[in-house]
């Protein structure tokens, strides 16, 4: 199954994204993520893309679909993978043509307020990148990961400026996505305002139904 997650920032692509992985065993590829690790580790391409994913803006086409294909051309992708952040715009989406097809796109909806509340109150862990929630989705233990003990940081994206001008970056160039895919019939809808466990359902009988 290869499948995209759709949806603003804060929709709950990355949540999402680990249920499901666990849930049907398929790696999870987060273009997000992947610039981050670049970042803490001081990469080349972490130093290019630090201060633009710190204001908010979206990373070169170019330089995203070739780390993309790269990762999709591993053999643990064969049997299918979860794309979360990516593609994120027109010209990702037909450059991901040219080199894998895809079975589902889920579209996530969610309301404005809401993704404001669900960002300021994001801590993600700095070991294995589960996503927690100050108020919605607390850890057992305040600032520390369930899953692997590791500690909870706030994103140096999550700061007000950052998340109004990711919303507009969404709003121009990613929103198009909807349409680009759901001419080509691949789209459902899906409303992430509900709990975790709720939203997990709704995919599961989407993604079990697949024909
Ligand atoms: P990326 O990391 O992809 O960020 P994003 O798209 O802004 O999305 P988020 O990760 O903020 O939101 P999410 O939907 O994953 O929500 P989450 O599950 O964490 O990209 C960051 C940057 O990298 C970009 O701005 C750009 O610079 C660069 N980049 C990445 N991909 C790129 C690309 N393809 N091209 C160019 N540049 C690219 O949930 C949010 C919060 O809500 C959490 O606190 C969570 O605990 C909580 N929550 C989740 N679900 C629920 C629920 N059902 N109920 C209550 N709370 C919930
Ligand atoms: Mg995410």
């Amino acid at each position: 199954m290869n499948l995209i997650l759709l949806g603003p920032p804060g929709a709950g692509k990355g949540t999402m994204a680990f249920k499901l992985k666990e849930e049907y065993k398929l790696p999870h590829i987060s273009t997000g993520d992947l610039f981050r690790e670049a970042i803490k580790q001081q990469t080349d391409l972490g130093k290019k893309v630090k201060s633009i994913m710190d204001a908010g803006n979206l990373v070169p086409d170019e330089l995203t679909s070739a780390l993309v294909k790269e990762k999709l051309e591993q053999p643990e992708c064969r049997r299918g993978f979860i794309l979360d952040g990516f593609p994120r715009t027109i010209p990702q989406a037909e450059a991901l043509k040219t080199f894998s097809s895809i079975d589902k796109v889920i579209n996530f909806t969610i309301p404005e307020e809401e993704i404001i509340r669900r960002l300021s109150g994001r801590r993600v862990c700095r070991s294995c990148g589960e996503s927690y929630h100050t108020e919605f989705i607390p850890p057992a233990k305040k600032g520390l990961c369930d899953k692997c003990s590791g500690e909870l940081y706030t994103r140096d994206d999550d700061t007000v400026d950052a998340i109004k001008n990711r919303l507009a970056v969404y709003r121009t160039s990613t929103a198009p996505l909807i349409d680009f895919y759901q001419k080509e019939g691949l789209i459902e809808n899906v409303d992430s305002s509900p709990a975790p466990e709720e939203v997990l359902n709704i995919l599961k009988k989407i993604l079990d139904s697949r024909n």
